[in-house]
């Protein structure tokens, strides 16, 4: 975003942040109450780590509370338009990230690599679906991981087990798997520095289409691409047309890049919850998009009932379980009103199951009436222990949960709007499958990742390729 674009936006949402009076005389703590965000500590909040320290934590949180916001309203405002065009088919989301990202890879290299990832993927399927791609990073505060067990034991000794930077450490010591509050201080830090990096990178020349090319020098020639470098080539040779034609570039040195995390943590989510001037409406602004995992979105859950109450475009993660009447009793509950755009849902089936379980809620959802965006998560679905010990994930299969998840809004006559992937723009080697052919063996190599296997950048942009197929049918 410019400086324009943030007052024009929204700088209203931050305006607010620190308690200072509203037109009307109210606190931003009385506006705050008045919309009713605190409602969810009636509910049960699932998936929270026990803070030792309660007078650490309240310390934390008070820090927060008077931050200045991460994103503003004005530009979640935006995102929630773009997935409105989505739901009508008019664009599709990629969504991107690591599964956890951690502080200490907040490096300028592996943001870096990530962005060009996404923006990448973005081209290619641009070119291919001639649709608008709607980018949205898990970045910038995807710290926060739901577990199995609150516990690990290891040779007999039992610790805490690791929710994510923002909690704890993943060292298996007391003191690193000691959940610190101090460390939901340091999530915002490195969320704001990651942020900063990524507007940088989208509104400073490097995501300038006519460098598609600079993009991809230093990768390895492989079969996957040279098949980028004819599409490059190509989508180099529509752009100097343009030029030529006297076409407006100033489209094409700038991207939106939006931001999103799981809004797990809510000690987190709802210290950085803002009052927004424009409207008096509150805003999570601790990213443009949230979304609600499939261990959360318990309708009786203090997630559901937290999220309902902010204005943010949300999402939410539907897997194998899930039954038609909860995504409609979600939908009641979390736009009631049905405003376009404000709802996503997020498959995560299984590619064995999506094409048996699927149908039935998008029918339900379709014969609601109401504007869902939906995307899907072919990742979380398909996740096993290789027989070398990772925790791995096919590329076949993976892209089998997609093309099934196409094929069951094809049946339906509804959209395939999206989606959402966890990857990484390094070379690792934690997804099996690609035209790299990572094998079992080939597991060890490279396989870095804190908690689920993500695509490395070459298999991302496979990935593109084959969803950029699927979208010109
Ligand atoms: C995730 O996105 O990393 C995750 C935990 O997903 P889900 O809620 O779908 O299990
Ligand atoms: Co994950």
């Amino acid at each position: 975003m410019t400086a324009a674009d943030m007052t024009a936006g929204g700088m209203s949402a931050g305006g607010m942040s620190a308690g200072g009076m509203s037109a009307g005389g109210m606190t931003a703590a009385e506006l705050l109450n008045a919309a009713g965000v605190d409602s969810y500590l009636a509910f049960e909040a699932r998936q929270q780590p026990q803070w030792p320290d309660a007078e650490a934590l309240a310390i934390a949180v008070a820090q927060l509370r008077v931050k200045p916001p991460l994103v503003f309203a004005g530009e979640a405002d935006v995102l929630r338009e773009h997935l409105a065009a989505v739901a009508r088919g008019e664009a599709f989301v990629l969504q991107g990230g690591d599964c956890a990202e951690s502080f200490a890879e907040a490096t300028a290299d592996r943001i870096r690599g990530k962005i060009k990832t996404i923006l990448q993927m973005a081209v290619i399927l641009t070119y291919g679906a001639s649709l608008p791609i709607i980018k949205i990073g898990r970045m910038a505060g995807q710290y926060a991981k739901p577990r199995s067990s609150d516990d690990e034991t290891r040779d007999g000794v039992t610790l805490p087990a690791y929710r994510g930077d923002i909690v704890n450490r993943i060292g298996f010591t007391p003191q690193e798997r000691t959940p610190d509050p101090a460390r939901l201080v340091e999530a915002y830090n490195t969320s704001a520095a990651t942020l900063n990096l990524i507007r940088a990178f989208t509104h400073g020349g490097f995501a300038d289409l006519r460098l598609v090319h600079e993009w991809n020098k230093g990768f390895t020639r492989t079969p996957a691409y040279s098949k980028y470098e004819q599409t490059a080539g190509e989508i180099d040779r529509a752009v100097r047309f343009m030029g030529a034609a006297g076409g407006d570039f100033d489209a094409l040195k700038t991207v939106d890049l939006f931001s999103s995390h799981e809004a797990l943590l809510l000690d987190y989510e709802r210290a950085l919850t803002r009052i927004d001037s424009r409207t008096g409406n509150p805003y999570d602004c601790s990213a443009h998009l949230l979304w609600i995992g499939d261990r959360t979105r318990h309708l009786d859950g203090a997630h559901v009932e937290f999220m309902s109450k902010i204005k943010n475009p949300i999402a939410v993660k539907l897997g194998p379980t899930a039954e038609p009447s909860e995504a409609l009793a979600l939908i009641e509950r979390l736009n009631p009103d049905a405003i376009p755009g404000r709802l996503t849902f997020v498959a995560r089936m299984g590619a064995d199951k999506v094409r048996d379980v699927l149908p039935a809620i998008v029918e339900a959802v379709r014969d609601s009436g109401s504007p869902v965006a939906w995307l899907t998560d072919p990742m979380h679905g398909n996740t096993f222990t290789s027989v070398s010990g990772y925790k791995t994930r096919r590329f076949e299969t993976i892209l089998d949960e997609v093309r099934g998840f196409f094929e069951v809004h094809k049946a339906a006559g509804t959209v395939p709007g999206g989606i959402h992937i966890e990857l990484t723009g390094d070379d690792v080697t934690e997804v099996m499958g690609g035209t790299e052919e990572i094998d079992d063996e080939g597991l060890g190599a490279r396989y870095e990742t804190l908690v689920d296997p993500r695509l490395n950048h070459q298999q991302s942009l496979e990935m593109a390729f084959l969803v950029s197929e699927l979208l010109q049918r």
